[in-house]
């Protein structure tokens, strides 16, 4: 029965339908094969990913860092894997393997560094790369600890749902805490035994049920360095500050006169610009940004804003329009220092 049926997957005439206990086993044999059809469509989709993903771990120099040795997720979690996420680049900082080894020896590190430095981009990357499900927490947010550990709904006990960090205890993969240093004392408190080698949560809100951190649960932190114009920053609480054996500093790829050519590259091999408008454009970022780390600007460009700025010229928007739309106005409302942007931006181009 089983074989005849594996072979023609329709189930098409010529079989006996009188009975029902045969009419069962055709329905059960059905369920089993398309079963097996989903496993298999799975295990190649897997397998395809894997060929593409080790070409980029090769890229990135992280072959030899398995994270979750012989371990599958499961299916209900593997849609949090990023996908498509764009490369990274840097000046030959390595930030990917610096990040990958740090998981792979201490199962957690810490970043820090400017806005827009790609410490959101490279944490989803590194998901990515190493096949594993994403857990994003703001931490500047007011997420609650409901939302972070979990709670019953309705009345009694019966229905309990997980929080965002149970799930990942639960379940493994890569936490990650954006704003680490806005988070709010409680939640620290209660975070710092999961993240020494006691690596678990007490439930106070649920009978005190201990959940053990997955064998494959890895942490990252991320923050903008404690000063005055990041608004709301404070010093990392010190005793998650402990708990962190590798800190990776971010920076911007160019800065004041410090232009990277790679940022170049990467302007134009994401927008089409031509190689002197993109590099123009990043004269205007790097002196923005030497403003900002200076105390002048609130704001300091990104590589994705000008990649915003490339996109619009690349459309027909000449350039200094297509900079009012798009850096001039994320950098700040406030007219004065708008215009301090715009003589920057003219500068860069030429125009006086
Ligand atoms: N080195 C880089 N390579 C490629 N893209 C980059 C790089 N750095 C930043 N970007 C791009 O710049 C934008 C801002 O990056 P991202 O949001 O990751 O910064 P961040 O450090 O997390 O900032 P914040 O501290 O404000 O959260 C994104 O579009 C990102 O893709
Ligand atoms: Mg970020």
């Amino acid at each position: 029965m089983i074989t005849t049926s594996a072979v023609g997957f329709g189930f098409q005439g010529g079989k006996k339908r009188g009975e029902k206990a045969v009419l069962l086993a055709e329905e059960q044999t059905r369920t089993e094969i398309n079963d097996t059809r989903i496993s298999i469509s799975i295990r190649k989709s897997i397998e395809t990913q894997d060929a593409s993903t080790a070409a980029l771990r090769a890229k990135y120099g992280i072959e030899k860092y398995d994270l979750h040795p012989g371990y599958i997720f499961p299916e209900s979690v593997r849609n949090l894997i990023p996908k498509g996420t764009p490369e990274y680049v840097d000046e030959g900082q390595n930030y990917v393997k610096r990040i990958v080894r740090a998981l792979y020896h201490f199962k957690q590190c810490a970043l820090i560094g400017p806005s827009g430095t790609g410490k959101t981009h490279i944490v989803y990357l590194v998901a990515e790369l190493c096949g594993l499900p994403i857990w994003e927490i703001n931490c500047g947010l007011q997420t609650s600890a409901y939302d972070l550990f979990g709670r019953y709904i309705g009345l009694g006990k019966e229905n309990w749902i997980d929080g965002q960090i149970v799930m990942w205890c639960r379940q493994g993969g890569l936490l990650y805490l954006d704003e680490a240093n806005m988070m709010k004392q409680d939640i620290a408190t209660r975070l710092n035994p999961v993240l020494d080698t006691r690596g678990h949560i007490v439930l106070t809100e649920k009978d005190n049920e201990i959940v053990k951190r997955h064998q494959y649960g890895y942490l990252v932190i991320a923050m903008n360095p404690f000063s005055a114009e990041f608004v709301g920053t404070k010093p990392l609480n010190a005793a998650l500050r402990r708990r962190m054996a590798v800190w990776i500093n971010f920076d911007y790829l160019s800065v004041g006169d410090k232009i990277s050519p790679n940022e170049v590259k990467l302007i134009q091999k994401r927008s089409g610009l031509d190689k002197e408008t993109a590099e123009k454009i990043v004269r205007a970022g790097a002196e923005l940004r030497r403003l900002y780390k200076n105390g002048d600007l609130p704001y300091g460009p990104s590589p994705g804003d000008l990649i915003n700025w490339a996109t619009l010229i690349v459309d027909g928007v000449p350039p200094l329009e297509a900079a009012d739309e798009t850096i001039v106005g994320t950098t700040s409302d406030d007219v004065e220092i708008q215009e301090m942007v715009r003589r920057v931006i003219r500068s860069a181009f030429g125009v006086h």
